[in-house]
Formats: structure tokens, sequence, C-alpha cells
């Protein structure tokens, strides 16, 4: 069985990763209400500061559940959220889960994301007792297949249209890393 930890904050060089805020509907609209980054997910692109505020009322209430997992990945030398990041049950029997994750355009290329999946890593396996935890991206996505390398998960190989996206179905990219790699 998994010892579930809720949402806490995490730690690392440059970034802390902590629960969202109603308060962060507007930051956090810079990432999900732009095309390019959410190109490849499967949430619908929103429309306004509105749409995210309507998200962060959800999370507010998921929160509460001590399996829920999805951190706004804030910058130290700034405090604002600038991502965010989710950890995923897929089978409490199987000790599963997976891992989803976006960035603010502006700050894609410097290694943020490798520092914050590392640490998301870290506490699922060793917090929370994960034995598997997966990511998959779009083979048209390459970026997010690097990050998943550089946090010390395997490939495992190619889906067929695995997931519909804003962009399409999309073939996908397996990964996984395991307690004991
Ligand atoms: C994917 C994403 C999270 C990457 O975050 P990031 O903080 O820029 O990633 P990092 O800086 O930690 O690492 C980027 C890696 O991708 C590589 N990369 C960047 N653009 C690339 C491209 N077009 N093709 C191939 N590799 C690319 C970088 O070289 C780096 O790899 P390296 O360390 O081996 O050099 C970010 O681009 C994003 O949010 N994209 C939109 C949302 C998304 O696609 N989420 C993932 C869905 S599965």
């Amino acid at each position: 069985m998994l010892s579930h930890a809720g949402t806490r904050v995490l730690e690392t060089h440059r970034l802390v990763l902590r629960r969202f805020e109603e308060k962060d509907a507007a930051a956090m609209f810079a990432w999900a209400g732009d095309s390019q980054v959410t190109r490849f997910l499967r949430f619908a692109t929103h429309k306004s500061a509105e749409d995210s505020l309507a998200v962060l009322r959800q999370w507010q209430e998921a929160y509460r559940c001590p399996d829920f997992y999805e951190w706004a990945i804030t910058e130290k030398e700034t405090s604002r959220p600038v991502g965010s990041i989710a950890l995923n049950v897929l089978n409490e029997h199987d000790r599963s889960g997976d891992v989803g994750f976006c960035l603010l355009r502006e700050c894609w290329g410097r290694g943020y994301m490798s520092e914050a999946l590392s640490a998301v890593l870290e506490f699922g396996f060793h917090t929370v007792g994960f034995n598997r935890i997966e990511g998959v991206h779009s083979e048209r996505n390459p970026a997010s297949g690097a990050v998943m390398r550089r946090c010390g998960m395997q490939y495992e190989g190619l889906s067929r249209e695995l997931y519909y996206s804003n962009d399409g179905f999309q073939d996908c990219h397996r990964y996984a890393r395991l307690k004991s790699d």
C-alpha cells in the first residue's frame, strides 16, 4: 500500500513546489492559455483567467484528499508560479503512478522541469512508496522525453494514438522509472 502524504512543499535548488491557491489564476492562465504550451496536452486551452480560477477552485477541494498531488512550480527568486506538475496514482495495489507537467513558455530550456520532476520522483518513491512511475509524451514533443531521460526514466516503447490532445491524436513514447533504478 502507498503511504499518501498529500501535496507537500518540495524544495529544489531554484524552485519551491507548493499547493496552488486561487490567487494563482492569472499566473496559471499565462501557460494554460498559451496554445503553444497546451498543444500536446489534453485539457482545453484556457480562454481566460476565469477558466484557470475554475480549475484552481476544484483543486482546493481535491487537496483535502491525501492522494491528490498537484504542485505549483514557483521560482525561489521571484516567488511566481511558472508551471505545474502532477503525480497521479494509476494503481494503488501495484504502487504505480504517472506524472504530467507544463511550464510557462518563457521559462523553457532552463532545466526547471528536470529539477521539478527529480524532486517529485524522489518524493513519490521515498515518501509515498511508489514502485513504478511512468510518463508519456507525444513523439512530436521531444523536449518532454529529454526531461524524463534526465530524471532517470527509461524508454519502454511507442504507443500509437495513445491520447487525444489539442493537436489531435498523438503517437506517444513511454518512459518509466522504478524505485530500484
Ligand atoms: C516539455 C517541457 C516541460 C520542458 O521543460 P523545460 O524546463 O524546458 O525542460 P528542461 O530545460 O529541464 O530540459 C529541456 C530538455 O529538452 C531539450 N529540448 C528542448 N527543446 C527541444 C526540442 N525541440 N527537441 C529536442 N530536445 C529539446 C533540451 O535540450 C533539454 O535536454 P538536455 O538537458 O538533454 O539538453 C516544456 O517545454 C513544456 O512545458 N512544454 C509544454 C507542455 C508539455 O509539453 N508538457 C509535457 C507533456 S508530456
